[in-house]
């Protein structure tokens, strides 16, 4: 264990006011909505960032941040190579579980669901707003590949910028995927760790064309 700081007692008293059952919506996709506002006007760093858990045919779990690139009523999206480590887990199990951490406000949001790749169009849309570097980029790295050297990785990143002087099309390899949810839970900290836990679930077959309705409950800390 570290020498120098004494993590046991490492810890920070949360003051922040609370959320009760009758000041949040009904719908914790406005819910959230409302949240990813407030943490971006925070000037959060990265508040769009979030971790995903996936796991892999032997159960095994891994989690790493994305950046979520859309959210609305259908559910959360984030783009990547559909050849990734990640990708392989979601196609051969469709579910995962996000968290977001907006801890300089003492916020945590917690959401499990299926997952489902998005249409080549919004895929498409998604691709021609990101800057050339990083298209070219998305071309260049074989995301979740061993590499020799770093120096592999910008020689492919060359030859793919001299393959495509002009407009660089978005390879079939990489696009979205969307996590429609079933369960979304908002933490917020508060004194004496007696913290906020509202949680909201539907049915689980909630990727069907109706979901259920929401029901929110609340959980001991
Ligand atoms: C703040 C942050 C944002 C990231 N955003 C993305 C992203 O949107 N898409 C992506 O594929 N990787 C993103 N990454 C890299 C991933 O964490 C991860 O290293 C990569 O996707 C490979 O994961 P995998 O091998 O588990 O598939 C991000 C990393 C950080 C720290």
């Amino acid at each position: 264990m570290s020498a120098k700081f004494d993590l046991a007692r490492m810890r920070l008293d949360y003051e922040t006011t609370g959320i009760a059952e009758d000041n949040v919506d009904t719908d914790p996709m406005v819910e959230f909505d409302r949240w990813l506002t407030a943490a971006i006007e925070a000037e959060v760093e990265e508040p769009n960032a979030m971790v995903v858990s996936t796991v892999d045919p032997s159960g095994q779990p891994w989690s790493r941040h994305v950046l979520l690139k859309g959210v609305g009523p259908a559910g959360f999206d984030f783009y990547t190579n559909y050849e990734s480590n990640k990708s392989m887990d979601l196609a051969s199990n469709p579910k995962a579980a996000l968290t977001f951490g907006w801890l300089e406000l003492h916020r945590q949001v917690n959401i499990a669901g299926t997952v489902a790749r998005i249409s080549d169009t919004e895929s498409d849309a998604y691709w021609a707003v990101r800057t050339r570097g990083s298209q070219i980029g998305g071309w260049a790295s074989a995301q979740s590949r061993v590499l020799n050297d770093r120096d592999q990785l910008l020689e492919q990143y060359e030859k793919v910028e001299e393959q495509h002087p002009g407009v660089v099309p978005r390879p079939s390899h990489w696009g979205g995927w969307r996590l429609i949810p079933h369960t979304i839970e908002f933490w917020q900290g508060r004194r004496n760790r007696l913290h906020d836990r509202l949680r909201y679930t539907r049915d689980r077959s909630s990727d069907s064309e109706t979901p259920g309705e929401w029901t929110l409950g609340r959980l001991s800390p």
